[in-house]
């Protein structure tokens, strides 16, 4: 078998597609549901969770919790609770912490460690062992935390956390809500004021759950960028949390709708945060027929619906600026361009390269692999599109990474022929029932990876 054979136990194939129809409603947020939980455990008392995205990821990060000294309950309603030890009250776990795939889980929970007296070992699959760490080792170290990692500061790491955790006002090299959430939940456990600066604003998840819980913390525009501050040992007070649908998981068939003609969906409660809603603004401007419906707010995240139609797109200019709040979507988004007309241009994405894969290189041969011509470069990639008529055909190479899978399954639904990945099982990470949901829209796929 070659590197670019599916294999017939894991690979899916995605094939053209009639006109997709219907409303659904996408998993929970991820982002969203990793943070439940751990404030959760940090709480005193029972915080109740309904919608929880019950991915892999997700699910890693509860067991965490449980091996931290929470009681975590899923309730035979779908709804989970969670009962917490309180800031400081972390235990000892007697087994290393295995995060599976998941950067996030892996990140946000070294720094909850880190501002504990305890010692952990972090571990994760492959794609987890070789994404770098050295940008939250650095200023957890800072506030007091020992780590012992492997070379290039990679996973498999021990975490000794601070005795006394000190607080830090720290500028963040990279436009990261990890690192940002990282220290903040190490900050939890200091006296005084922990501050961040980012370079860039990115999901603001944290802040909001905070706040929720009774934290104080205060945000403000700096000279280098906009400042989170975080008053430490605060008592964080339970409250429900109403997770809303994940925008970075509806992106897959919002993106299949604009690309199968005749098509028209609609997905319900999504959260339509500013920092997460990128992708929606984007593919409005490339002449998307997207109707932004019911706008609410729920679980103190902005939410709405959206009623999706085919739509000839054309290419254009992605901002900068704007990576941040689509930083996830960049890999869908290029599926896009490979149908619209004329050049798609998306650039300032460096940090792609250090996601589940490299996500610039793992797209770019993805396309060439469905005879779309792609020009990559170090921070970003230009796509050339096609006005609708896309080759497909390919076999692509997932790397291990579930958003690589998807965008090209979306692609083989509107492809003049079928696109097969080589591995779908990684799909369940973030959005178990994919392809039971995209079936139900009327995509047609094949392959034993269902
Ligand atoms: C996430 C932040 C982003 C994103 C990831 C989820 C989060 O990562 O890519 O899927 O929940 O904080 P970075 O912080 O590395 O940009």
């Amino acid at each position: 078998m070659t590197a670019s054979s599916p294999s017939p136990h894991t690979g899916l194939t995605a094939e053209p597609s009639r006109a997709l129809g219907g409303t659904i409603r996408v998993p929970g947020d991820k982002s969203i549901s990793h943070r439940a939980l751990i404030f959760g455990a940090l709480a005193v008392g029972e915080t109740r969770i309904t919608g929880l995205l019950e991915g892999e990821d997700v699910l890693a990060t509860a067991e965490t919790m449980r091996r931290l000294g929470a009681q975590v309950r899923r309730h035979a309603d779908g709804t989970w609770s969670v009962f917490g030890v309180g800031i400081g009250g972390l235990c000892e776990p007697a087994e290393p912490l295995d995060f599976g795939n998941s950067g996030t889980g892996a990140r946000l929970v070294m720094g909850l460690v880190a501002g504990h007296p305890i010692t952990a070992t972090f571990i994760g699959d492959a794609s987890l062992s070789r994404r770098p760490m050295g940008r939250v080792i650095t200023p957890l170290s800072e506030m007091g935390a020992h780590f012992h990692a492997r070379e290039g500061g990679r996973m498999p790491l021990t975490l000794t956390g601070a005795r006394r955790t000190l607080p830090i006002t720290y500028r963040s090299p990279v436009a990261s809500a990890q690192v940002k959430s990282a220290i903040l939940l190490a900050g939890l456990n200091a006296p005084g004021v922990t501050t961040v600066i980012e370079p860039v604003p990115t999901r603001d998840h944290t802040e909001r759950m905070l706040r929720a819980f009774g934290a104080h913390i205060e945000t403000r525009q700096g000279k280098d960028g906009l400042e989170i501050s975080l008053t430490g040992e605060p008592e964080l007070t339970p409250c429900p949390i109403a997770v809303p649908g994940d925008p970075s998981s509806a992106a897959f068939p919002v993106v299949a709708a604009l690309l199968v003609p005749g098509s028209e969906i609609v997905v319900q409660g999504i959260t339509l945060n500013p920092h997460r809603a990128g992708l929606y603004t984007t593919l409005k401007e490339m002449g998307g027929d997207i109707e932004v419906m019911n706008q609410r707010e729920e679980g103190g995240e902005p939410v709405a619906d959206l009623r999706v139609r085919h739509s000839r797109l054309t290419g254009i200019d992605v901002p900068p600026e704007r990576a941040a709040s689509m930083i996830d979507e960049y890999p869908v988004l290029a599926v896009a361009a490979a149908f619209a007309e004329g050049e798609t241009r998306m650039m300032g994405i460096h940090e792609l390269r250090v996601k589940e894969s490299d996500r610039i290189a793992a797209t770019a041969s993805g396309l060439r692999a469905n005879g779309i011509k792609v020009h990559e470069s170090d921070d970003g990639m230009v796509v050339e599109g096609r006005s609708g008529m896309v080759d497909g055909g390919g076999h692509v190479v997932t790397h291990m990474d579930h958003r690589i899978a998807m965008s090209f399954l979306v692609m083989g639904l509107a492809a003049q022929k079928p696109v097969t990945v080589d591995d779908a099982l990684m799909i369940a990470t973030s959005f178990p029932g994919f392809t039971t949901l995209m079936r139900g829209l009327g995509a047609s796929f094949a392959g034993q990876a269902q």
